[in-house]
């Protein structure tokens, strides 16, 4: 049997990142990777369990790429859903034969060549296991680009009761810091110019096991460290949470100049009633501070969020404080989810008492004032000249290429191949709601490759 694999990736960063870490492990082990889905004899769906669309998606994709013309293909889901469901996966899809949670992929490659030579066998992991260091920082020389996630922490000790990531992802362990910025050097070395660092709760990191030093929490001393390194010239992360976002990390826009203008800080509810039954430990109130401190800092800062709609017991008094936050912080990003029960979590015994024609209009509200003031922020922008790292050719228009200003707002723009990887002047001549359209001005290249 040929060794081609197609990996299919659902559900957050933190998954993509983890399929680009199995493709690597993968490929040292003699498996060739495909895009190409009908070529290849084994695949890899990498699953999501936070939404109930999420999984109903991959389960479908499993039984339809392992039946029919497709019999025989040698079907495994990894990740999330796996850790969820476990062995009983193999009712729902019955012609897999791999059930591997977070915590296994670094086998994947020697579970694999046991299932090729038995066609009658099946593999299931889904041991809790310590965090695996080879797997983590496990990366592909020929998969280097400007820009790329890297993992700094796994898991969460939080229980918000809607949530099934802490049962999927089970508790908090970080990477040694050693360990991220020599994956973060490395990357330097071959051309990376931005790094969005990974976590549930990205300002946790370290917690009870790296001391404070001078103040400053193990989180804003490892973004000191990733600023000194030489080639990186953009910092990111996702996601922060309100809770931990303290004085140290707001100062830290300030001190660290490769710190990007851009906080995705998820709020979940703007109502306090809400926030107190989905047990996120701060009000409506601290949101708003934080979100003020970073703007007295950092004036043109832009705050993104993720926010639920729909939670049991959401009455219109409390949707209509989660648009007053809407309107008070202007939001011109934010993922809108329609609450979906998930069975083992705390919300699961509130039923889900919000109709599906109620959710979809309280979505589609949020949704109006997302482009309002997206569309308000690019106009804004016209004019002026924006510093964008070139990622990548747009995917329509010749000479057309794509990137992001510091603030992450999508920019499509005329230039050249050449400076793929490079930071650029753009002049912004135009936009639609959700992007900015530009030029390049070779007179202003902003920085070297
Ligand atoms: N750790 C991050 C969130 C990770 S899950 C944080 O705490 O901010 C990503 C997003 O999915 C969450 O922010 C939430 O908005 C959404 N989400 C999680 N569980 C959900 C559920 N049961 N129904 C709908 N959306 C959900
Ligand atoms: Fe889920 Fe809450 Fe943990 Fe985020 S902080 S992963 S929403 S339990
Ligand atoms: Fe989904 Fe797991 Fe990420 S449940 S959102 S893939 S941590």
């Amino acid at each position: 049997m040929e060794k081609r694999v197609y990996i299919k990736t659902y559900g957050c960063q933190m998954n993509e990142r983890e399929s680009e870490g199995l493709a690597a492990t993968l490929r040292n082990h003699g498996y060739e990777i495909t895009d190409d889905e009908h070529s290849a004899e084994i695949i890899l769906l990498n699953t999501c369990s936070v939404r109930e669309q999420a999984e109903a998606k991959a389960i479908g994709k499993s039984n339809f790429i392992s039946r029919g013309k497709n019999q025989g293909k040698l079907v495994g889901i990894l990740g999330c859903m796996a850790q969820n469901f476990g062995e009983t996966l193999y009712q729902k899809s019955p012609n897999t034969r791999l059930v591997v949670g977070p915590d296994g992929l670094g086998r994947i490659p020697e579970y694999l060549d046991r299932l090729m030579g038995d066609k009658n066998r099946r593999i299931t992991d889904i041991e809790v296991r310590p965090l695996d260091r080879k797997f983590t920082s496990a990366r592909d020389e020929k998969k280097v680009k400007a820009s790329l996630f890297v993992s700094i922490m796994r898991g969460c000790n939080m229980r918000c009761t809607y949530c099934i990531v802490p049962k999927t992802r089970g508790s908090e362990q970080y990477r040694p810091m050693e360990d991220i910025i020599r994956e973060i050097q490395w990357l330097a070395e071959r051309g990376t110019r931005e790094v969005t660092l990974l976590g549930q709760i990205v300002n946790n990191y370290g917690t009870h096991q790296i001391p404070f030093i001078g103040g400053k929490s193990p989180f804003v001393q490892l973004l000191e460290k990733i600023q000194a390194i030489e080639g990186i010239r953009r910092i990111r992360f996702m996601s922060p949470h309100p809770k931990g976002f303290k004085s140290d990390l707001i100062d830290a826009y300030e001190n660290l100049p490769k710190l990007c203008p851009h906080v995705h800080l998820p709020l979940q509810s703007g109502s306090d009633r809400i926030l107190k039954a989905m047990k996120r430990p701060y009000k409506r109130e601290q949101f708003s501070s934080i979100v003020a401190a970073l703007g007295e800092k950092i004036p043109t800062i832009s705050i993104s969020t993720d926010i639920i709609v729909g939670f049991p017991g959401e009455n219109e008094e409390d949707f209509e404080a989660t648009c007053a936050v809407f309107d008070e912080i202007k939001f011109d990003m934010a993922f809108i989810f329609k609450y979906s029960p998930r069975p083992g979590t705390i919300a699961e015994n509130f039923g889900d008492q919000i109709s599906q024609e109620i959710k979809e209009a309280r979505n589609q509200i949020l949704l109006k004032k997302v482009e309002y003031y997206s569309r308000q922020y690019n106009e804004s922008m016209v004019g002026t000249v924006k510093e964008i790292l070139v990622e990548r050719r747009a995917r329509r228009g010749l000479q057309q290429f794509e990137g992001y200003t510091p603030e992450h707002r999508k920019v499509i723009f005329t230039a050249t191949e050449d400076l793929i990887g490079q930071l650029i002047s753009v002049k912004i001549e135009g936009c639609t709601t959700s992007t900015l359209l530009g030029k390049f001005i070779p007179s202003q290249v902003a920085g070297e490759a």
